[in-house]
């Protein structure tokens, strides 16, 4: 039996296209002692893969070449063990890569409980996206009742959870997103009370009348000119979280530094967010987005890809910002069980 894995055909420059990746064949691993192997079903695409691509993303690390695979979480179920804590039937989240079969040592590696919440959120809303929408909204922003949060990218895993947190103690979330269509799922399926769409013209002035009274908090996944805009709305004294910079991840060279005097002008807080740092509240993020989503006060969207060849092309058009919602590649069917 075969394990099919996508590698790198070429090293990466700017916006990856499908043509970057290519599909490899190879023996399905054999787990050793300690070890099992791992059926995956949900592969995860996050922007941070591009970054990690290139050896920007860690310190220390270096850049993908052709034949290298890129890591990325990944959702399965045990199919062979020779780990004592570990199952054959057992559904896991681990670092499993771009390939149909992993194999774990246990490291990473969390056991996850299908009936808490539909499989793939563990690795959306109710994974590391979401756990960084809790770090920005409950641990970083403290946000309260009466406050108006504003939030960039905001229908993708990271930003509808940060509009949905805001909103569950009792803020108001608005957002911005890259155009109309995902704006009407952000504002009628997720109930923030306005999204702007900044590829319209007269962003600016939307903005600003979305946002009569201001923001008292800014969540930004976007870096650059999006920045920049943002603290035209921001209150004096307000708060940005600054989490992700989807402007530049594709080719840092064309990004612009910020303008210091827009926070000085607006005594604004910046606080950047490393969602590791957070791991010790997982426990109460999972317990709480869990019941939010069992009982339809969370919700998500998620744009699926079928199949490992099409890993390539779908983390293209997540890099392009086309995608709608939490991007993965279904791998398998979530039943059945052995390899
Ligand atoms: N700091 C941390 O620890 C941490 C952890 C997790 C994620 N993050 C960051 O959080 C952000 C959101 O992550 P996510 O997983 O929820 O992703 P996502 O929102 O599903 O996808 C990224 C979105 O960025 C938007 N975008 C804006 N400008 C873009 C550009 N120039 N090129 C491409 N896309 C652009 C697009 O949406 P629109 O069309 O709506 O603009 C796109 O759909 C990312 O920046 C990510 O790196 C940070």
């Amino acid at each position: 039996m075969l394990n099919h894995k996508v590698v790198l055909a070429r090293s990466l420059a700017g916006v990856p296209v499908p043509e970057d990746f290519r599909v490899v064949d190879e023996p399905l691993p054999e787990p050793g002692d300690g070890q099992f192997l791992v059926r995956h079903i949900y592969l995860s695409l996050d922007p941070y893969q591009r970054s990690a691509m290139a050896g920007r993303h860690m310190t220390g690390r270096q850049p993908l070449g052709p034949g290298d695979m890129p890591a990325a979480e990944t959702l399965g179920q045990v199919v062979r063990s020779r780990h004592p804590d570990y199952a054959e039937g057992q559904y896991v989240r681990h670092f499993g890569g771009w390939q149909e079969y992993g194999l774990s040592t246990g490291e990473r590696t969390e056991r996850v409980d299908p009936a808490l919440a539909p499989l793939s959120t563990w690795l959306g809303v109710l994974g590391m996206p979401g756990l960084t929408a809790w770090a920005s909204i409950i641990e970083l922003a403290g946000v309260h009742a009466d406050q108006t949060v504003l939030v960039s990218a905001a229908l993708g895993p990271v930003g509808s959870m940060v509009g949905q947190l805001a909103m569950l103690r009792g803020a108001e979330a608005v957002g911005i997103a890259g155009s109309d269509e995902k704006c009407a799922i952000v504002t009628r399926e997720l109930g923030f009370r306005a999204c702007v769409n900044y590829r319209q013209k007269g962003f600016l002035e939307a903005l600003r009348a979305a946002l009569p009274e201001g923001a008292d908090i800014y969540h930004d996944n976007v870096g650059g000119q999006m920045l920049a805009d943002a603290f035209s709305v921001l209150k004096i004294n307000g708060t940005v979280i600054l989490c992700g910079l989807m402007e530049r991840y594709n080719d840092p060279a064309k990004s612009k530094p910020l303008d210091l005097a827009l926070p000085i002008l607006k005594r604004a807080v910046m606080k950047g967010l490393v969602v590791s740092d957070f791991e010790h509240r997982r426990p109460a993020f999972e317990a709480a987005v869990a019941a939010g989503i069992r009982d339809g006060r969370i919700r998500y969207r998620e744009d699926r890809a079928e199949g490992i060849g099409q890993a390539g092309a779908h983390f293209s058009r997540l890099m392009r910002g086309e995608n709608v919602g939490k991007a993965l590649v279904v791998l398998g069917p979530e039943t059945t069980g052995r390899a």
